[in-house]
């Protein structure tokens, strides 16, 4: 079984001791969320410095590559400082929306124009003109929701849909900051709290956000900072993102009939988030469409055997619908956390051939656990 293994794997190009390489142990926290890469909160993204270096080793400047699960964004952020051309698909459409405000190229004077405007409209105490929904009354304090509901409004002020992505970006990572819950459940809502409580997180007590004006304004300055950093380091190089589901992509429009040199991606796996209710708060705020229903793996279908089924087909149905617009030769680099071994058979029963497996050791810093586990980078090519 081992040598089986064994001869697929071609450790050569990535040099030595590659697991530990990879893990980017060493990076601090700033590197790691470096430039545009932080300005929302996002569970499970690649971290920069690893999708940069699998790129720089298989695609050159003018590349195409595509992200079939672009999640935040990171492949096409990278992609694009190295001068490769880039398209992302994700089924959520918040997701798109954050890897659209990380990777537009901003006109800095109408940005800091729309930037102040909204900020001004917070703090002239002007009522919201519309009332704010259920969700904002259940899960936000009173001042806090009128603010929101206030900010919803004025997002639509923005004419520049660029700016206004950036801008609702910005008012969805306050939301998320403010929301009247337990910190340790930010992500995982369980239950209202609207009063002091003892925050497990944080050791000590904690209080509901009673007015979002601090949060906002210093998000604001903090992401104007980091698009003016990325402006620095980014290029020309195209980049796009479209949200649908992967398995039945329109790609031969959405690519424009063009071919693929290859797809660097790190898909759902199984049973391990729910991408669309991990952002609840941002689809009931921002009036977005979900597609829950089509999502690949969410946890909300558990890891057993069944689920683990659906995966496989559900990936095979995505990989089945890319390879007809890959490049002879083009290489599908998959980062998985594959502990059910289902990759061998997912590169099979679409018709590609793994030709190099390298497992890099992941050290969670953020999450509640923080047991180190291993993920694996499948390179595959089409049969
Ligand atoms: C592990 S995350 C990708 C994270 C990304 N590498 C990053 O750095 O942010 C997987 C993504 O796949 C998306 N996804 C799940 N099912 C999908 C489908 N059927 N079509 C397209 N995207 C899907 C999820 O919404 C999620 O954003």
């Amino acid at each position: 079984m081992f040598s089986t293994v064994m001869n697929f794997i071609d450790l050569a190009p990535w040099t030595r001791s590659t697991a530990s390489v990879l893990s980017f142990q060493t990076l601090t926290q700033n590197e790691r969320t470096k430039h545009i890469h932080k300005i929302h909160p996002y569970k499970g993204k690649f971290i920069p410095q690893l999708a940069e270096t699998i790129i720089k080793k298989n695609f050159k400047k003018g590349s195409f590559v595509l992200d079939p699960f672009v999640g935040s964004g990171t492949t096409l952020v990278q992609s694009n400082e190295l001068g490769i051309n880039s398209i992302g698909i994700d089924i959520s459409e918040f997701n798109c929306m954050l890897t659209k405000a990380k990777t537009n190229n901003y006109n800095l004077k109408t940005l800091h124009s729309d930037a102040e405007r909204l900020l001004a409209s917070l703090h002239s105490n002007e009522p919201p003109k519309t009332p704010c929904n259920r969700y904002l009354k259940t899960w936000f304090m009173p001042l806090p929701r009128s603010q929101l509901t206030l900010l919803q409004n004025n997002l639509l002020q923005i004419r520049s849909k660029k700016n206004k992505d950036l801008l609702t970006i910005v008012v969805s990572r306050t939301a998320k900051s403010v929301i009247a819950t337990k910190h340790r459940d930010i992500s995982t809502l369980k239950k209202p709290i609207k009063q002091k409580y003892y925050c497990e997180k944080h050791k000590k007590t904690c209080s509901p956000v009673i007015d979002i004006k601090p949060k906002f304004r210093s998000y604001l300055i903090d992401t104007l900072s980091r698009v003016e950093e990325y402006k620095k380091v980014s290029t020309s190089a195209f980049t796009k993102s479209v949200a649908c589901d992967i398995k039945t992509a329109q790609l031969k429009k959405i690519l424009k009939g063009k071919l693929l040199d290859g797809v660097l991606t790190s898909p759902p796996y199984v049973g391990q988030i729910d991408y669309h209710k991990q952002f609840e708060y941002a689809f009931e705020l921002f009036n977005l469409s979900r597609n829950d229903q089509n999502e690949i793996g969410p946890l909300f279908r558990g890891r057993r055997i069944g689920a683990q089924k659906r995966y496989v087909l559900e990936m095979v149905a995505a990989l089945k619908n890319i390879k007809p617009h890959l490049k002879p030769n083009a290489k599908v680099i998959i980062v998985a956390n594959d502990r059910f071994n289902l990759y061998p058979n997912i590169a099979k029963e679409s018709n590609f051939k793994i030709t190099k497996r390298v497992n890099r050791s992941v050290h969670r810093r953020n999450e509640g656990d923080q047991t180190p586990y291993q993920e694996t980078i499948f390179t595959l090519i089409a049969l």
